[in-house]
Parts: C-alpha cells; structure tokens; sequence
C-alpha cells in the first residue's frame, strides 16, 4: 500500500514537474517589452482596432496584444476610449497618406511599437522598416512569422534602433536605395529635450545621406487630442477626460509629459531648426479623408473634426 503509495506520489511529481517546466519553456519563449515605454505600444495598437482600421484589427490577433498590454485600470476606459480611438486612427492614417501621396517607396518608422503599418505599406509594395528599442523588437521579430508571410518578406524588416543613437539610426537606414520618408508617430513626447534634439540631429544626417523627409504630427499632439477632446465632450469635461488620458500614458511610461512637449509652435520651431531641419506645415490629409471612428458622430461634430483635419498639423521636414 505504502510502495503504491510512494509510486503514485513519484509519477505526481514526475508529471506536475514536466507540466511546470513545458509552461515555463512557453512562456519564456513568448517575449514581452520590458521597458516601461514600451508598454505604450499596444495600447495604441488597442484603440486604432477599437477604431475598427482593418489592418489594427487583423494585427491585435497576430500578435496577442491583450497578453503583451497587461491592462492595467483604466478608470472611465470607456470615454477615455472615445477620443483616443478617434485621436489614434488620425494620427495613423495622416501619416499614412502622406507617404502614399507623395509616392515613397521607402519608409522608416521610429518607435514603431506594435503598429499595423508594416502591414498597410508592405501590402502597397513599399519598402518598410520598423524601429524601436531591443525588447520591443523581439516581440515584433518573435510574431513576425505570423503576418510577414512570403510576398510581404523583401518589404518588411524591425531592426533595433533607439532613436537617439546615431550608429543605430544609421545603421537601420543604410538598407535602404533611394529617399526615405522616416515616420514617428506617439515617441516624441516620451523623450526628454535632449534626446528629443539626439532623435532629430540622427534624422537629419539620415536624410542629408539617404535624402527625403521627416513628418510627424507629434510636435502638435496636444492640439490635435484636445480638438477632438472639446468636439466630443465640450470645454470643461474635455479637460477632464484630456486629464484622464495623460494619466494612463503616464502611468505606464513613467514619462511626465510636462517635461515633454513644447509649450507653443514658435518653440518646437525654433528647437527643429537648430537641430538643422527646416519645417513646412501641411493639412493632415492631402484629400478628404474617411475616417471610420466618426462615422457615428452627429454631422456638427463630424465637421469640426472635418475642419480640424484641414489645419496645418502635419509638420514635414527636409535637412537644411
Ligand atoms: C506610444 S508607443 C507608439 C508606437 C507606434 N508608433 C504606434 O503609433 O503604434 C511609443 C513607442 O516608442 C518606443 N520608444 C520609446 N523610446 C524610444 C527610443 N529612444 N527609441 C526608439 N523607440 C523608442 C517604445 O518602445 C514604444 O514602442
């Protein structure tokens, strides 16, 4: 009874032991961004397939996004998840169009995250390399598998990069042939003044060497954000939910966007000069623009985001 007993106990702990260990294998074999600004990234990716942008949604389910985001409480999700949705899908597709306006075949996206653009500019046959730090980029190279299928290989590569280092940036760009149109959309305001200046001096001698532009809606995020904020809420509830937002990124990134972002146009203008670029401002979309989260706005609300849209917000930059 007792040898049974002892046999049962061994096979027990023989079987728990081989459970344990093939779940640690599985678990250590699925990487996820352990810097704190990384956590950023799903989030966006979150609210541009809340958005219902076809590829976003396709995305979130080949990179198990719900896993990598770890929610954490987000209070009043909900209305904090109006604007943004809407915020995220301008911010993503300005850009987007942008680059297939002016007809780039080349594109370089800095803190790239886990953004479905490599899958909406490879399907165009443009060439597109995502950039972000180490731990991000092994999330991406580990699920790349998954959606970077055969036809989509030659156009999609992640390469380490931090945005401020100037071997990395270069080295990220010199696969390229031909101009390059270098991409940032939500990295600005997670770095502090002086690697803001680092990111821009590397931009600049990427394209004083690769020729083409920089364009970011980044140095106006704030405007932008609370123009749909204000549309959707008002005045008064718009700070309120404009609050609540700052406070999820912040608590994720541990990044105090007070420290960040420029307090006005003439300021962020100034600071790009210096770092030798020369800035032209541009509508956010080179047409009109269908964008999916307003669809079921009233048609005054649709209008101003309408109008908003057509402001100068799209800032595009050529090395000096
Ligand atoms: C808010 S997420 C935006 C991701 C993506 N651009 C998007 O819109 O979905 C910010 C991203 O910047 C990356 N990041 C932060 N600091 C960076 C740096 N110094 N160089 C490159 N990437 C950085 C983070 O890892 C993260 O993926």
């Amino acid at each position: 009874m007792n040898k049974k007993i002892m046999a049962f106990c061994i096979a027990a702990f023989l079987v728990v032991g081989i459970l344990f260990n093939s779940a640690a294998k599985t678990s250590a074999a699925k990487p996820e961004p352990t810097s704190a600004v990384s956590y950023t990234a799903p989030i966006t990716l979150y609210w541009l397939a809340k958005a219902r942008v076809p590829e976003a949604v396709e995305y979130v389910q080949y990179i198990d996004a719900e896993k990598i985001l770890k929610p954490k409480s987000i209070t009043q999700y909900e209305r904090v998840e109006r604007v943004n949705k809407i915020y995220q899908e301008i911010r993503y597709s300005s850009l987007n169009d942008f680059i297939e306006a002016e007809n780039f075949t080349n594109v370089m996206d800095l803190g790239c995250g886990v953004s479905p653009r490599c899958l909406n500019m490879a399907r165009q046959g443009i060439n597109y390399v995502g950039t972000d730090l180490p731990d991000v980029v092994e999330v991406l190279n580990f699920y790349a598998p998954n959606f970077v299928k055969d036809d989509m290989r030659k156009y999609v590569r992640f390469e380490i990069a931090d945005a401020t280092d100037h071997s990395e940036m270069m080295n990220a760009a010199k696969s390229f042939n031909g101009k390059i149109c270098i991409v940032e959309d939500g990295l600005l305001m997670y770095l502090p003044r002086d690697k803001q200046k680092a990111m821009l001096k590397n931009i600049r001698d990427i394209l004083k060497e690769h020729g083409g532009v920089f364009v970011t809606s980044d140095f106006v995020a704030g405007e932008i954000f609370m123009g749909i904020n204000k549309t959707i809420y008002g005045e008064e509830d718009a700070t309120i939910v404009g609050k609540e937002t700052q406070k999820v990124y912040e608590d994720l990134s541990k990044v105090f966007f007070s420290d960040t972002i420029f307090k006005s146009t003439e300021e962020a203008v100034k600071f790009i000069e210096e770092a030798g670029l020369k800035v032209e401002m541009r509508p956010l979309f080179s047409g009109k623009q269908d964008i999916m989260s307003i669809r079921d706005l009233n048609n005054r609300d649709i209008e101003n985001i309408n109008a908003l849209m057509k402001q100068r917000f799209l800032w595009v930059m050529t090395a000096d």
